[in-house]
């Protein structure tokens, strides 16, 4: 299979599909992987690392789109991406269909099949492909949310640390899953008092035995759980994640009434669209902006902010994957493999994901 990897072009994005490791694996099974110049670069994977790894060097976008088969990316292509899809071309990377609507249907309309990180699961239930970007969004929700706390930065002015005989701060989670588990895990080694909002039960209370019940709350979600919680919060991250679907709104505009002025509140969900009502997509360029004084960091791509770190672990797992589409050709893969099926969204022209679909019905 000839295997293609174009530069990301998202704001701040310098993740990249392969690494020159997982460039010379796939050329070693008898495939052509075709890299745009300079794809790797920004991380110190340099041209001529892939050229030893067996890889060929583009120049352009569009000469590594024409070339492919299968196009192993990181995020979701952007509107000027579109004109390179077609309808033989197939797309390994993450989608997020649920959380752009329009663009979305633009994408869908260019035939291209897209098989989304974010929905391929595991035998367990898991998302294998979403988890390592969850892990490093989750402990950045902590980091960046102390930081926005700071005054200069309109937060309230205070500090979620250590300090001795003054009151704990108070940080709210929503969506306890995997980017929520790492929020809490930051959040408790850093002293604070922690609500936990999840609606599944088991959830809570596998965290319960995960974590014990010093600083920690365990509540079930409900729009009165939430506004108490959010209500005496510093910092609020959200969390949730419905496989493929636009993200539950946990947060409507009518709960910041009663918040306090320069709370932060971090929407790692806004890839799906966003949790909180309130919240917009912003960027790593200008990741804020406040509404009814209370401080929104929205950015759709966190882990772009350690894109070296991210690719790695995002090449861990999604290696196996790309070798067995290579080896058996898209549509035996994808025949052979209920898992890799769930992570079809788009194919010739047509939603095949149910929850993607419900989603996207409703626009
Ligand atoms: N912004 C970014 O850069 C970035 C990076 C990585 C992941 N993400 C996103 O983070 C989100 C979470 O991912 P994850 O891997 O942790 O998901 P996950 O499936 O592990 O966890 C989601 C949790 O949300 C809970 N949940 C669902 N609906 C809820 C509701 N209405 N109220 C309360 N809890 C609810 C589920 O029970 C589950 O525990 C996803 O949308 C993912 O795409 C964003």
């Amino acid at each position: 299979m000839i295997i293609g990897v174009p530069t990301e072009v998202k704001n701040n994005e310098s993740r990249v599909g392969l690494t020159p490791s997982s460039v010379q694996k796939i050329v070693s099974s008898g495939h052509n992987v075709l890299i745009q110049k300079n794809a790797g670069a920004n991380i110190g994977f340099f041209d001529d690392q892939y050229l030893s790894s067996g890889a060929k060097i583009l120049d352009s976008a569009e000469d590594v789109y024409k070339s492919s088969e299968m196009i192993v990316k990181v995020k979701e292509p952007i509107p000027d991406e579109y004109s390179y899809l077609r309808d033989d071309l197939t797309l390994f990377t993450y989608l997020h269909l649920a959380g752009d609507p329009e663009n979305a249907k633009r994408l869908i309309d260019t035939g291209v099949t897209g098989i989304a990180y974010e929905t391929v699961t595991a035998a367990d239930g898991s998302m294998p492909l979403l988890a390592p970007m969850s892990t490093i969004a989750g402990q950045l929700a902590f980091v960046v949310g102390s930081y926005h706390l700071l005054k200069h930065n309109k937060g309230k002015g205070v500090m979620i640390g250590k300090m001795e005989d003054i009151e704990p701060r108070i940080v709210t989670v929503v969506g306890a899953g995997v980017a929520g588990t790492q929020s809490i895990s930051k959040a408790l080694d850093n002293n604070a008092l922690v609500k936990v909002l999840d609606t599944s039960e088991s959830k809570l209370q596998a965290l319960e035995k995960e974590f014990g019940s010093k600083n920690i709350e365990y509540i079930i979600s409900t729009n009165d759980s939430v506004q108490t919680s959010i209500n005496d919060s510093d910092l609020v991250i959200g969390s949730v994640y419905v496989v493929g679907k636009e993200a539950p709104k946990v947060v409507s505009k009518d709960m910041l009434i009663s918040m306090k002025p320069g709370t932060v509140m971090v929407d790692v969900s806004i890839d799906q669209g966003g949790c909180f009502e309130s919240s917009k997509p912003t960027t790593h360029d200008n990741p804020t902006f406040v509404k009814n004084d209370i401080v929104h960091y929205c950015v759709t791509n966190m882990p772009g902010a350690v894109p070296l770190t991210a690719t790695e672990a995002l090449n861990k797992v999604t290696l196996s994957y790309i070798e067995n589409l290579a080896n058996k050709g898209i549509d035996k893969a994808l025949s052979e493999d209920k898992h890799l099926r769930n992570g079809l969204n788009i194919q010739h022209g047509t939603i095949t994901h149910q929850g993607v679909k419900d989603s996207l019905e409703k626009f």
